[in-house]
C-alpha cells in the first residue's frame, strides 16, 4: 500500500525497498483508527499529507488525516465510514416544564447510534466551527429544551446577536437582547450584575447552591460570534466584554448562569478560557490546528478530524466532542431546527404563562 502511494524509499545502490514501519494502531471510536508510523530516513510528514487522498483510497477509507507526533513519527487518522448520512429531526417540545431536564438536554446523535445529551444547568458550552458548519443548531436545540421553561419564567434568555441575523427570531422571547456594540456590552455586563444579585439572594436564603425556581431562574447567555465580541471587534466592545466575561465564566455556574458561545476562529486571544466551557463542540474546522484548540491536546490525533469534514451543506451539524471520562473524541451530529421548528419554539416560549394559568383555572 505504501508502495502504491509512493511512500517507500529504494536504496540507491542495493535496490532494497524500505517500507515505513507501523508502530501501533489504536481505535478510539467505531469509525476511526489511528495508525502510528515511523518515517523513513529522508521522508517528511508533508509527503504523507500530500499522499492522504491516495492513502484513503488504498485503505478504502472515507478520509485520512496526518498528524505529526514527534520527529520521525506521524499518526494517520483513518476515518473508516461516515456515520451520519441524514439530517436529524428534533424531537417535539414537551408541553410541560416538568418534563424537561436541563441536566440532560437532547442535542442530536452520536456515532455510536445513541442520543447525544449534555447538561445545561450550571454549565457553559462552546460551539466552534467554520462559517456554515451549523453552529447554531446546538444553540437552537438548547433553546427548544428551554422553551416551556422560558414560558413559565424558569429560564431567562440573554441574547447577544452581533450579526443581527440568525438569532433575531429570539427577540420577542428574550429577557434581554442586543445587536449593537453598546447594547452588547450592556447585556453582558447586566448579566454579570444579575449574577451578583443572585449571590445575595442565595446568601439570604441561606443556600449555597442554586435551585431552579421562579425566584431564581436559570439565566442563559447566548452569544453568537463570540470571537467578534471578545477578540476582533471594536475596541470599545471587546474592552467592555473582556472586563466581565471571565468573571461570568468562572463564577456564574454555581449561581444559575450558563453561557452558550458560538465561535468561528478558536484562537487563544479570542477565547482565553477554553477550559471553563464544560461542553466544547468542534464542528467543521478550516485548519487542523483549530481542532486541539477547541477540544484539547491530542484530540485530533485520537480521531477528531474536524478539519476533514467536507465543506458541503450535507455535512452541517457534524462535529466532535470529547467524552470526559475516557478523554476520547466522539463524532456527533446536532439535530437541525428549520425555520418552522424555530417558530414553534418561539411560540411555545412566548406563550404568556398568565394566559396558561387562566386557561388552566378556567
Ligand atoms: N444540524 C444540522 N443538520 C443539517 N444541516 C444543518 C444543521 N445545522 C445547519 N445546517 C445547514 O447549514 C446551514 C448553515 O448553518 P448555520 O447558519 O447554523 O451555520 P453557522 O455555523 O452559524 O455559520 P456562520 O458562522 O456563517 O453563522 C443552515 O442554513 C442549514 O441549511
Ligand atoms: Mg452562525
Amino acid at each position: 500500500m505504501t508502495e502504491a502511494c509512493n511512500l517507500v524509499t529504494v536504496h540507491r545502490k542495493t535496490g532494497v525497498i524500505n517500507v515505513p514501519r507501523i508502530i501501533r494502531v489504536r481505535s478510539h471510536s467505531p469509525s476511526t483508527e489511528t495508525v502510528y508510523v515511523r518515517l523513513l530516513l529522508g521522508q517528511t510528514p508533508k509527503q504523507w499529507e500530500e499522499a492522504a487522498d491516495a492513502l484513503a483510497v488504498a485503505l478504502k477509507a472515507e478520509r485520512v488525516g496526518v498528524e505529526r507526533v514527534r520527529p520521525q513519527v506521524i499518526a494517520l487518522i483513518v476515518q473508516r465510514s461516515e456515520p451520519f448520512t441524514q439530517v436529524i429531526i428534533p424531537p417535539d417540545i414537551p408541553a410541560d416544564a416538568d418534563a424537561v431536564s436541563l441536566r440532560q438536554v437532547y442535542l442530536g446523535e452520536t456515532e455510536h447510534g445513541t442520543d447525544w445529551y449534555a447538561p445545561l444547568i450550571g454549565q457553559h458550552w462552546l460551539v466552534a466551527g467554520a462559517t456554515g458548519s451549523g453552529k447554531n443548531s446546538v444553540t437552537w436545540m438548547a433553546l427548544r429544551a428551554c422553551a416551556p421553561l422560558i414560558r413559565d419564567g424558569l429560564v431567562r434568555v440573554h441574547v447577544v446577536n452581533p450579526k443581527g441575523t440568525e438569532l433575531n427570531a429570539l427577540r420577542p422571547v428574550s429577557y434581554r437582547y442586543a445587536e449593537t456594540d453598546g447594547d452588547i456590552v450592556e447585556v453582558i455586563q447586566g448579566f454579570w450584575a444579575t449574577m451578583q444579585d443572585r449571590k445575595k439572594v442565595l446568601a439570604e436564603q441561606g443556600r449555597r447552591t442554586f435551585e431552579l425556581s421562579r425566584e431564581t431562574p436559570l439565566d442563559l447567555l447566548v452569544v453568537d460570534e463570540l470571537g467578534a465580541v471578545t477578540g476582533y471587534g471594536d475596541r470599545s466592545l471587546t474592552k467592555g466584554v473582556q472586563a466581565v466575561l471571565p468573571l461570568i465564566l468562572s463564577q456564574a455556574r454555581a449561581l444559575g448562569g450558563s453561557v452558550i458561545g458560538a465561535l468561528q476562529e478558536p484562537t487563544k486571544d479570542v477565547i482565553p478560557q477554553r477550559d471553563l466551557f464544560s461542553l466544547r463542540v468542534c464542528l467543521r474546522a478550516t485548519s487542523a490546528g483549530h481542532v486541539d484548540m477547541v477540544l484539547g491536546e491530542d484530540m485530533r490525533r485520537r480521531g477528531a478530524l474536524a478539519d476533514e469534514i467536507p465543506n458541503v451543506a450535507e455535512s452541517a451539524g457534524i462535529g466532535f466532542v470529547v467524552k470526559q471520562r475516557s478523554r476520547t473524541p466522539m463524532r456527533v451530529r446536532a439535530a437541525y431546527c428549520d425555520d418552522s421548528d424555530i417558530r414553534e419554539l418561539v411560540r411555545v416560549a412566548g406563550w404568556p404563562h398568565t394566559e396558561l394559568t387562566t386557561t388552566a383555572a378556567g
